[in-house]
């Protein structure tokens, strides 16, 4: 792609705008030495784009999309028996960012979140992961992203009783096919990185449920998935490990530079995660923006009144610094 002996280096990162990248680049010698080259530009890597995407349960789901695209709402609709759980979504996630996905219960988040991997097929639109439109991909390709691509956290996340936190950690690159060594290591590793170092050889009923959830990440963080869904993955915690397993997400963040899209219905945890937060009502995204602009710009009431507890000089003054020391990183 870079042309023969040629790689690309990623060294330099800047957060909270979007997803822009400023990229070093450094030419790899066929002998292997680096060479710094003198020039750096922005660029942006798109992995997930989402293409008016409409998902309608019922009967009729076409028909309703076809009503919906004619200004129909969606209680007309449900009057019908069906019901419209997304409407017209548009967005796409920038490699490295943290995607916030927030609104009410029933706004649709995770019928959204479920049609980025592709376990719902879209009623309407499209989702193209790396370029690829994931309706477009049989059984086994979806199967293949699943498995090496986008991973998924869930809010109750279900270990198996009968195996210990490793083998439960390594349960994904054992769907894969990965020799035990192998994935013992990885998930060993992975283990560490959520900080469960130690607790290898224990079994499931012996971690608090914190500690359940952070073998959920681990599991996701083993296999090599650069994508990861996490749907209300922190909500069932207390609020201090909750506060706990942001950080530590953040922490890890800054080293792995995964792109995650993260579904919430709590405006705090939303600005304290995401680079960029997208606002869902009835189905709808009513917003997408940074933090900065649901704040200083909310697009109506409802997204006003979801930032309104939120400490607005507190946040806009902490985003800040992050974006400068990253950018001094
Ligand atoms: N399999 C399904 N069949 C029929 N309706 C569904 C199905 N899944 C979701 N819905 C409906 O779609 C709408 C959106 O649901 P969804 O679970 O996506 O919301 P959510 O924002 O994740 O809510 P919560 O915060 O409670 O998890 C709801 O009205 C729900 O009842
Ligand atoms: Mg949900």
């Amino acid at each position: 792609m870079y042309g023969t002996g040629v790689t690309w280096a990623t060294v330099r990162f800047a957060t909270g705008n979007g997803g822009q990248r400023r990229l070093e680049q450094r030419a790899i010698h066929p002998r292997g030495m680096r060479i710094a080259l003198p020039a750096t530009r922005e660029v942006y890597v798109s992995r997930l784009q989402v293409e008016h995407l409409y998902k309608v349960f019922g009967p009729r789901p076409e028909e309703a999309v076809q009503r919906l695209e004619a200004g129909a709402d969606k209680d007309e609709l449900r009057a019908g028996g069906e019901t419209a759980a997304v409407i017209d979504a548009s967005f796409e996630v920038a490699e490295g960012e943290i995607f916030v996905v927030m609104g009410l219960s029933g706004s649709g988040k995770s019928t959204l979140l479920r049609t980025l991997n592709g376990l719902l097929p879209p009623t309407a639109g499209a989702v193209h992961y790396d370029g690829r439109d994931l309706t477009e991909l049989d059984a086994p390709e979806l199967r293949h992203v699943r498995a090496h691509g986008i991973s998924m956290v869930f809010q109750h996340f279900a270990l198996f009783p009968h195996r210990t936190v490793v083998d439960n950690a390594a349960y994904g690159l054992e769907v894969q096919g990965v020799p035990k060594p192998e994935r013992e290591e990885r998930a060993t590793e992975a283990l560490r990185l959520t900080g469960l170092e130690g607790w290898e050889n224990s079994w499931p009923d012996e971690l608090s449920g914190g500690m359940q959830q952070r073998v959920g990440l681990a599991r996701a963080l083993a296999t090599d998935a650069d994508v990861l869904l996490m749907d209300e993955a922190f909500s069932a915690l207390d609020p201090l490990i909750r506060r706990e397993m942001q950080e530590q997400l953040l922490e890890l963040q800054r080293t792995l530079r995964k792109t995650i899209v993260f579904i919430t219905h709590d405006p705090h945890e939303a600005v304290r995660l995401g680079d960029r937060i997208a606002v869902m009502r009835d189905g709808r995204i009513v917003q997408n923006g940074t933090v900065e602009d649901l704040l200083l710009r909310p697009a109506d009431d409802y997204v006003a009144s979801f930032m309104a507890d939120v400490d607005r000089s507190a946040v806009l003054e902490g985003h800040h610094d992050e974006a400068e020391v990253t950018a001094r990183a």
